[in-house]
């Protein structure tokens, strides 16, 4: 792939989640498990008072602030989307109480930060939108400290298994469409010379997320069917509101039933603490 469908691609995927379609399908935290799932992979981190972390492709800052808040830590978000890092940061000053907290726009693939200074880095379900995966994981090792933890939580969809019907923004929206298999992440981080990977299966917040994701599909295509009755079109790009999205939906449920399609954390180390 050259460097400039790289950009397109990127830019593509930040409009993509900083859309509406987006907010009404899954709100602010854009990975399965929510919150909830950030704070695990916080403890998996070791994360402690004063650390300096780092959530590469931070969207709007949610998981950042969360991080920031429970772990008494200093959290600076990247995100690619204009309009979600200004928006990131106007959530954060605007929280009852603040957290320690900063947002910049910029590429996860070129983080805009000094090398070795930071004592985490995580992604949230990022890695699989990133064009270049190795490159993402090599520049994030970089901003590690010797001894510090990078930790990824992402979709996994083994090889072959993608349903055709996800080709599509939906697709690209779940993160299915550039997703790896659960070993795939695995090598990555091995290939960037981190060490002592650890794995945990949360593919049990796929399933949370799919019902979530079917109320909210119900409701755009009775609202996609009016609008369509007036005239209006195209506020949902390339959804067809004559999809079958309760089968579609069932599908993913028995792949992620058959252990096709999931969710899984992943914790590794840099080297150079003795390890
Ligand atoms: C599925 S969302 C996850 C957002 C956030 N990590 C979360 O879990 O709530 C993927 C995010 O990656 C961002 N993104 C895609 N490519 C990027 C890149 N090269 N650098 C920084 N952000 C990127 C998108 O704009 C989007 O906000």
């Amino acid at each position: 792939m050259t460097s400039n469908s790289n950009l397109q691609t990127k830019a593509c995927c930040a409009d993509l989640y900083q859309s509406d379609l987006a907010r009404m399908l899954l709100g602010n935290s854009l990975h399965p498990g929510g919150l909830r799932l950030t704070n695990r992979l916080g403890r998996l981190m070791g994360l402690s008072h004063g650390d300096w972390v780092v959530d590469l492709a931070t969207g709007r800052g949610a998981s950042a602030s969360a991080i920031a808040r429970s772990f008494h830590c200093s959290v600076v978000g990247i995100e690619y989307g204009r309009e979600a890092a200004v928006e990131a940061r106007q959530l954060a000053l605007d929280a009852p109480v603040p957290a320690d907290s900063w947002f910049i726009q910029g590429d996860a693939e070129m983080p805009p930060l000094k090398p070795e200074s930071f004592d985490a880095v995580f992604a949230e379900c990022s890695l699989s939108v990133f064009p270049n995966k190795e490159l993402a994981v090599a520049q994030a090792a970089a901003l590690l400290k010797p001894g510090g933890r990078l930790a990824i939580s992402d979709v996994t969809v083994e090889p072959g298994f993608l349903p055709e019907e996800l080709d599509n923004s939906l697709g690209q929206l779940l993160c299915v469409t550039g997703a790896l298999g659960v070993d795939g992440y695995a090598e990555l981080l091995s290939h960037a010379g981190l060490v002592n990977i650890y794995r945990e299966d949360a593919s049990f917040h796929v399933s949370e997320l799919l019902a979530k994701i079917k109320g909210a599909l119900a409701a755009f295509s009775a609202l996609a069917c009016v609008l369509d009755d007036q005239g209006q079109d195209g506020i949902f790009g390339d959804l067809s509101p004559e999809t079958d999205w309760n089968g579609l939906i069932e599908k993913l449920e028995q792949l992620v039933s058959a252990g096709r399609l999931g969710y899984w954390l992943y914790v590794a180390e840099k080297p150079g603490n003795g390890n």
